[in-house]
């Protein structure tokens, strides 16, 4: 992104197209441990966002949305990949029983409502919030800590 201080990075005015460019542009840079987080209200293209992530790591196949089966595993991208939707999760316990923390010890794990993630060990983390900016438009903020930050250090311009 191209203005970036201390770890937080800021892109205004993305039509969906220039979300999800960012998305393919984010993936280059993910390591496993990568814990990615979307905030934002329902519909505001935090899925868009995601997908275009999970395709960037050349997932190939259907990309449904989790919000019912919580979490869905991409074990054959190139980097195994989990993308979770915490938005129908009842409870503290929950969180556990998904397993969230194994699949951040051997991938990358997309959280979207990650506000009902409670706490989680990662090493390295980057998050994102998109936020509605009129029509059809969305401003992104992403923070950014641990070995991503250098990593997104390089990340081009959009074009
Ligand atoms: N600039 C934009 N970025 C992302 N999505 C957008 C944008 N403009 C319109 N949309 C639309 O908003 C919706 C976002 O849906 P989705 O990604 O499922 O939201 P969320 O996962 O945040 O609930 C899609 O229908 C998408 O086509
Ligand atoms: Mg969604």
């Amino acid at each position: 992104m191209g203005n970036k201080e201390g770890g937080i990075l800021r892109r205004d005015q993305l039509d969906e197209q220039a979300v999800a460019r960012l998305g393919a542009l984010l993936s280059s840079s993910l390591q496993p441990g990568d814990l990615i987080t979307l905030s934002g209200t329902l519909g505001v293209g935090k899925s868009v966002m995601a997908r275009a992530i999970l395709r960037g790591l050349k997932v190939l196949d259907d990309i449904p949305s989790p919000t019912f089966t919580l979490v869905q595993h991409y074990p054959h991208a190139m980097i195994p990949a989990h993308h979770a939707d915490l938005y129908r999760l009842q409870g503290g316990d929950d969180v556990l029983e998904l397993g969230l923390e194994e699949c951040l010890q051997e991938g990358i794990l997309l959280v979207e409502w990650p506000e009902r993630l409670g706490n989680i060990n990662a090493i390295s983390r980057l998050d994102i919030r998109l936020e509605s900016a009129g029509d059809d438009m969305r401003h992104v903020v992403a923070m950014a800590q641990g070995s991503i930050t250098q990593r997104l250090g390089s990340w081009p311009d959009l074009g």
